[in-house]
């Protein structure tokens, strides 16, 4: 059993009594409907997390105005009409005695006009790259005054809602946060230039807000207590404001960093270290007598208790956590550690945001379908053979063990995993292993027969006799077998390298710069070999999504042992050196020692086709990356439907 004293502790804000300290913040999951009502799917996904213990939820950045709509699917409070489907959500969770935050949101100078069909709005005419360039029309001082009575509208919808307490977003560079920022508010009248100039919008509208609300009701701030960006608001600047705040009648802030132009702060990658964000809430602990909530990469019950044991804040927050695994909250405290599915901070789900599309989970294929993934027991129990214990395997294993079948997993190498094996090699990739990790222990407690170590062959399987077998095979590198001196010893592939199966050498020439090729340049840099990345594109990372990219490309410039040619391909491999060549110019890199082919795979697919051949199995799936190579989400996805399907 988990020590979680002081995370199971009530807490209060104002005098709203939350039962732990345990919170989820706010994620927009995209799907509301398209003037911002709350779907039924959204309050399923709402009620599977409340139902499992989380003292209180944030919903998600909620739009006051559809000129300031962050996304096309994001719910919204702007219009009455938006009241009732709230209403049901807040009732639902109120069931589980969890208390129900709204988030109000102007996107600002990060809406964009494909998503809103509007010029966006801002303090000035200051665009942001990272949201489309849109140049937003600086606001005259009455839209001010107009906007500011939205905010406070859309705060007695959240009110007659039944939210028990309002978030205002001035945080990610949004309207608040760029009223705030010297970053982006350029003015010149009342509402810039000075410090107090650019405080005046962030605390009238939430004195516009609390008038809307009463004395009585909880209303807090979410900040961007850093800005990370040059010239931005910084911790000594963000204090002053929240402590002016907390003197006009703020009831809590909830302490995040960043906006749109370093979202690798917001949103941490496995690259950023868990916790990262402590710092800003305990700083604002240092001047603040109100409750404080931090943020930031906490995916662990235990590391949350510790951080309130510290005193770096006063609620913790959670949202990738409990998108992962719902239950974290209740396995932590039975203290069944192991069965927790852990975020691990791939950060899909965010890419998945940013490109409009629902925001589910790369390990957690249940999360955003709650009510269709839910597991029912087989109709009819069979013999199933799985083949491959890699992450599809393991998944269509679990899930159909789960529903009653009688199942065995094969796996030819001497433990499961698959890819995760390798893909978890190096200091910024060991939480890709969380997902093996969790699965392989589910395989182990679901009843799942497991057999390593030996290949299954056609007769085998004649032999066996079963009922189904999924075919779960996976890939292999893909190594180009028409370049000259392909062959030689010098060459190797990126499972080789990561798995430690060929040593390293001094000075290693990889080819591909995408994912996996950065990643095995950056494990060979770490071992003292210098490479060389040889891609065939314009761009290194063109797989890696925006917020990754933000993180690893400055990383691997910074790196002095990682060279890098672009719109490069190999032409010939000799046994100390390799031709390449750009653009029709030709080059020789001499005196390598290791040539790693780190683009592109190959499917292992035989067993399915001699299976149907042979007509001596009545159902075969072939599923996961032996089917296409995909992203994990998509091959555990698959598995996931397999397992249920059978
Ligand atoms: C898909 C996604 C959507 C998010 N949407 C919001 C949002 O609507 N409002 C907000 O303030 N933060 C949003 N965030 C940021 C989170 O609230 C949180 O601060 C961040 O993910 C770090 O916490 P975590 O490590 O527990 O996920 C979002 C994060 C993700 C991954
Ligand atoms: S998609 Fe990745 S980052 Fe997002 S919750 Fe799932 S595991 Fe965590």
């Amino acid at each position: 059993m988990a020590q979680l004293e002081k995370l199971l502790e009530p807490g209060y804000i104002k005098n709203l009594k939350i039962k732990n300290r345990v919170s989820m913040a706010p994620m927009e999951k995209q799907y509301g409907d398209r003037v911002g009502n709350i779907t039924q799917r959204y309050i399923d996904y709402m009620v599977e997390r409340a139902k499992n213990g989380v003292g209180m939820i944030t919903v998600e950045s909620t739009f006051i105005d559809p000129v300031g709509r962050g996304n096309i699917y994001q719910i919204g409070l702007w219009d009455d009409s938006n009241i009732p489907s709230h209403k049901r959500m807040t009732d639902e969770l109120h069931k589980y005695g969890t208390i129900a935050a709204t988030e109000l949101h102007h996107a600002g100078r990060n809406a964009s006009t494909y998503k809103t069909g509007f010029q966006p709005v801002a303090p000035s005419p200051v665009p942001c790259e990272v949201s489309g360039g849109y140049m937003p029309r600086e606001l005259t001082v009455d839209e001010i005054k107009e906007l500011i009575k939205k905010y406070a509208e859309a705060a007695r919808r959240a009110e007659e809602a039944g939210y028990d307490m309002i978030t205002l977003h001035g945080a990610h560079g949004y309207m608040l946060n760029s009223f705030l920022s010297p970053y982006s508010n350029k003015r010149t009248d009342e509402y810039g230039g000075s410090t107090e100039n650019r405080w005046r919008f962030g605390i009238e509208v939430f004195q516009a807000v609390r008038a809307a609300v009463g004395d009585d009701y909880p209303v807090g701030y979410r900040i961007t207590a850093d800005e990370f960006v040059d010239g931005g608001l910084t911790l000594d600047d963000t204090k002053v404001f929240a402590k002016k705040l907390e003197e006009l009648g703020l009831d809590y802030i909830d302490v995040s960093v960043g906006i749109y132009e370093s979202a690798h702060m917001i949103i941490q990658p496995m690259d950023i270290p868990l916790g990262c964000l402590l710092p800003y809430s305990a700083g604002m602990k240092e001047v603040l007598d109100i409750p404080v909530i931090g943020t930031g990469r906490i995916n662990d019950m235990v590391f949350a208790e510790k951080a309130l044991e510290r005193n770096e804040a006063d609620f913790v927050h959670m949202v990738r956590a409990f998108h992962a695994d719902p239950e974290i909250l209740i396995k932590a405290q039975k203290g069944d550690m192991d069965d927790i599915c852990m975020c691990m901070a791939c950060n899909k789900c965010i890419d998945l945001m940013f490109s409009d599309q629902q925001v589910c989970c790369t390990v957690n294929p249940a999360a955003t379908r709650e009510r269709e993934m839910a597991l029912r027991p087989a109709k009819e129990k069979k013999k199933i053979m799985v083949i491959g214990g890699g992450l599809a395997g393991m998944e269509v294993a679990r899930v159909a063990a789960l529903r009653g079948h009688d199942v065995t997993l094969f796996e030819k190498d001497n433990e499961l995993g698959g890819s995760v094996r390798w893909a978890s090699k190096g200091k910024y990739r060991e939480e890709w292993w969380q997902t093996a990790r969790y699965r392989i222990h589910a395989v182990n407690t679901s009843g799942v027969k497991v057999s390593v170590g030996k290949e299954v062959t056609l007769d085998d399987v004649k032999t066996a006799g079963p009922d189904v077998v999924v075919v779960a095979t996976g890939t292999v590198p893909f190594v180009p077998p028409y370049i000259p001196g392909v062959n030689k010893p010098v060459v190797t592939d990126y499972v080789a390298v990561l798995l430690g199966e060929r040593a390293v050498g001094k000075k290693a020439v990889v080819i591909g710069g995408k994912d996996i090729g950065l990643a095995t340049a950056e494990f060979l840099s770490e071992n003292g070999c210098k490479a060389i990345i040889v891609e065939d594109s314009d761009a290194l990372g063109g797989d890696l999504g925006g917020i990754k990219q933000m993180v690893v490309l400055p990383r691997v410039e910074e790196d002095t042992n990682i060279d890098v040619k672009l719109n490069s391909n190999v032409e010939e491999i000799g046994d100390d050196w390799v031709e390449i060549q750009s653009k029709g110019e030709r080059e020789k890199i001499e005196g390598i020692d290791m040539v790693v082919f780190a683009a592109g795979r190959e499917m292992v697919r035989q067993l399915d086709d001699d299976i149907n051949r042979e007509g001596i199995v009545p159902e075969v799936y072939i599923i996961g990356d032996a089917a296409w190579p995909r992203e994990p989400i998509d091959v555990i996805y698959e598995a996931a439907v397999t397992g249920r399907r059978i």
